[in-house]
């Protein structure tokens, strides 16, 4: 086999509810993951070394040193398989870069399936979930898909089934967030207001909507405890959230970290007007409609 494509999902968190600030400088969360239809491809080809290159939507602001995310997942693999392999990572990117996306997460989930694939390496599942959780909080979550609660860091997670389809428009906004930051402006702020930080549960009411597949309550009960953060670093974000709800919107949030704004509409159709309203009255300049869940990272 000389070339191995890899297709991975987005993801917009329908509840992320933060704990307080752990030793190791974690948090320890609520965090239901939904996968949804904005796609990274990322092909492996054979080669001596490992190698990344990055097309595609704001490929310039990914990097492609020893610090990119890919990379580190084939040399995790090859660690793992004990033994030296190389693999050009060549990756399209549709996936906002530091969006709240989990777009460098899913980067990751693809080179390891990839290299896993291109290696000949056979390896279980399990033993993928467990190099993605020691890669960052996200990538176990990008290689399962679908809906799923994680707990710890993120990165321990319980599939959730759902009710059906749901239907989606991102806002994306120019420049990215570091997730770090915005965490560090949560702490900020709850340090500030001396608030008691209570310890994350899993909203009820969330979970039966999510398996019933309503969108209405589904949007009622989004909730995302980094969004005062980033609303604070990004002030501008308000007034776009506001536009998705005077659209039609049944709940607008701020996807993880941010800055992408996820709008949560009531079927294609109205995804699709809203995406237009959005972007006809200038609230947001770029705006993409999806749907989900979708699967995790699949081979194509
Ligand atoms: O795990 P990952 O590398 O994606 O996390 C990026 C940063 O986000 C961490 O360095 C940490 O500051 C913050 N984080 C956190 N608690 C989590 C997950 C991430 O504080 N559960």
């Amino acid at each position: 086999m000389s070339s191995v494509t890899v297709r991975v999902p987005a993801k917009v968190n329908v509840q992320l509810s933060v704990g307080p600030l752990r030793e190791d400088g974690y948090h320890d969360l609520v965090n239901v993951f939904h996968a949804v239809s904005i796609f990274d491809e990322v092909m492996a080809k054979e080669s001596e070394s490992i190698t990344v290159a990055v097309h595609g939507k704001w490929s310039d602001q990914v990097p492609v040193d020893d610090s990119n995310l890919a990379i580190r997942a084939a040399r995790a693999l090859a660690k793992h398989a004990g033994r030296t392999y190389g693999a050009d990572l060549i990756i399209q990117k549709a996936i906002p870069v530091a969006g709240g996306m989990a777009g460098g997460s899913a980067d990751a989930a693809g080179a390891l399936v990839a290299c896993n694939e291109l290696w000949g390496l056979g390896l279980p599942f399990e033993d993928l979930m467990e190099i993605a959780g020691d890669l960052g909080s996200d990538v176990p979550f990008s290689l399962l898909g679908g809906t799923a609660v994680g707990t710890g860091r993120g990165e321990q997670l319980s599939e959730l089934p759902t009710g059906g389809t749901f239907h989606w428009v991102f806002a994306l906004a120019n420049g990215g967030l570091s997730t770090a930051t915005v965490y560090a402006e949560c702490d900020r702020l709850r340090e500030a207001a001396a608030a008691d930080v209570p310890w994350p549960q899993l909203d009820d009411t969330l979970m039966e909507a999510l398996g019933t597949g309503d969108a209405y309550s589904l949007g009622a009960h989004l909730s995302n405890d980094l969004q005062a953060a980033a609303l604070n670093l990004r002030p501008e974000l308000a007034p776009t959230l506001d536009a998705g709800r005077q659209h039609g919107a049944l709940g607008a949030i701020v996807s993880g970290s941010g800055p992408t704004c996820a709008f949560l509409a009531i079927d294609a159709t109205h995804a699709r007007d809203l995406a237009q309203s959005l972007t006809a009255t200038g609230a947001a300049h770029t705006t993409v409609a999806a749907h989900g869940p979708v699967h995790g990272a699949t081979l194509v």
